[in-house]
């Protein structure tokens, strides 16, 4: 992916801060995932007062593209920071991580992390989940 593509997703992903419902940790993140066909899907986190039902921002991003028919994506964009406030890298959770593994190759999928529109790293799922459990480990 080219930094022009990489600009657009890092700056979708952080529009979406001002979507973020996050009364609680006050941390707010926005995603942008991108499908193989070029379409942009964006979430930001959704937190609950019963805490266990919150949603990640990459998550929503997910829920949205699959909903929607969308199941097979090249890459994602994550920022996110205490208040909105986009300081430091903000990686997935394990669980964003398992469901990323559902939908996407380990060796191909990009997670880029960004702090900035300038300031970003690309990396692969296989580098944030190794020997990872997906599709392939269930089917026969
Ligand atoms: N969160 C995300 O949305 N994505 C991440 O990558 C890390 C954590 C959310 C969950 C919760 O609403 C808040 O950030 C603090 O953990």
């Amino acid at each position: 992916m080219d930094k022009k593509q990489i600009q657009k997703l890092i700056e979708q992903a952080a529009d979406q801060i001002k979507y973020c419902y996050a009364p609680y940790s006050g941390f707010k993140v926005g995603a942008a995932l991108l499908t193989k066909n070029g379409k942009i899907y964006t979430g930001c986190n959704i937190e609950n007062a019963a805490y266990t039902p919150t949603n990640c921002a990459e998550r929503t991003a997910f829920f949205k593209a699959v909903s929607e028919g969308e199941i097979e994506f090249q890459a994602i964009c994550v920022v996110g920071g205490k208040d909105g406030a986009i300081e430091m890298y903000t990686t997935p959770c394990g669980v964003c991580r398992q469901v990323m593994m559902e939908f996407c190759n380990p060796e191909t999928f990009q997670i880029i992390l960004a702090a900035d529109i300038e300031k970003y790293k690309v990396l692969w799922l296989k580098d944030l989940l190794p020997m990872g459990f997906g599709p392939d480990n269930v089917k026969k």
